[in-house]
């Protein structure tokens, strides 16, 4: 299994690190713009590879796509992050460009690989990868809702005092502060229902939270939050690589 991360930012390599540290994939390919520094990124990530237990390549590339060939899964996470006060909206005209782009370059080395969107506005970019492409609807996939449930499920297990990993709960809707719908009725802890053990009213600020996660990080760090993000994009790409069959609540076209 090789997987390209385009974007040696933050959430790119953190992603990176994730799928090494979680032995997903035989080969990670980490590319950027900027001049050597996925080679760097990539450099120190194989220098904990005997630290963390770990057998995967990791290689950086400054723009050479021809390292990508090949790839089974590729994230995109290319473009510039949010700042406080913005929307992750306003981000469409910069990263619509360099989203075409990249895709195209993608595509030209590794035609068969299943295309994961980060980019933000993410929703608007995994419509625009799929018109752009015309790829079959499966092999494009935005990774926000697996995000937004992980913070729903931090959010629930801070409230309720529990465990996340026993917290099953989703988040559908768009990837953004005003679109996204906690699904709090369905939220479960080890099969009991979450809307019987904590009040509405913290229910409700649960959800609040929830939608507003990203923001709430984008004021406290000055620009975008990457663990949760790149991690979620471990999951995302794990699931695909180990045939899995889970379910996330992700972006893709419905007919
Ligand atoms: C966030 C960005 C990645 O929600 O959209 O943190």
């Amino acid at each position: 299994m090789k997987v390209t991360i385009v974007g040696a930012g933050n959430v790119g390599s953190t992603c990176a690190d994730a799928i090494a540290f979680k032995r997903i994939a035989s080969e990670v390919v980490l590319l950027d713009i900027k001049e050597k520094f996925a080679e760097g990124k990539a450099l120190d990530m194989t220098q904990t590879s005997s630290l963390l237990g770990f057998n995967t390549k990791i290689v950086g590339s400054t723009n050479d796509y021809a390292k990508t060939a090949g790839s089974d899964v590729v994230v995109i996470t290319s473009g510039i992050p949010r700042k406080p006060g913005m929307t992750r909206e306003e981000l469409i005209g910069v990263n619509a460009g360099i989203v075409k782009t990249v895709t195209s370059n993608i595509l030209e080395h590794s035609p068969d690989s299943i295309i994961v969107i980060v980019s933000n506005p993410m929703d608007t970019m995994t419509y625009l990868t799929l018109k752009e492409t015309g790829l079959p609807k499966n092999r494009i996939i935005g990774m926000g809702g697996a995000l937004d449930s992980a913070r729903f499920r931090t959010y629930l297990s801070l409230a309720l005092n529990k465990p996340s990993n026993d917290i099953h709960a989703m988040v559908i809707g768009g990837h953004g502060d005003t679109t996204m719908i906690p699904l709090t009725r369905l939220a479960s802890y080890n099969g009991l229902k979450i809307s019987d053990l904590l009040q509405e009213s913290e229910l409700s600020k649960v959800a609040a939270d929830t939608m507003v996660g990203g923001k709430t990080l984008t004021g406290m760090l000055g620009t975008s939050a990457w663990y949760a993000p790149g991690a979620a994009v471990s999951s995302l790409v794990q699931s695909i690589a180990c045939n899995h069959m889970k379910i996330f609540p992700c972006s893709a076209l419905l007919n």
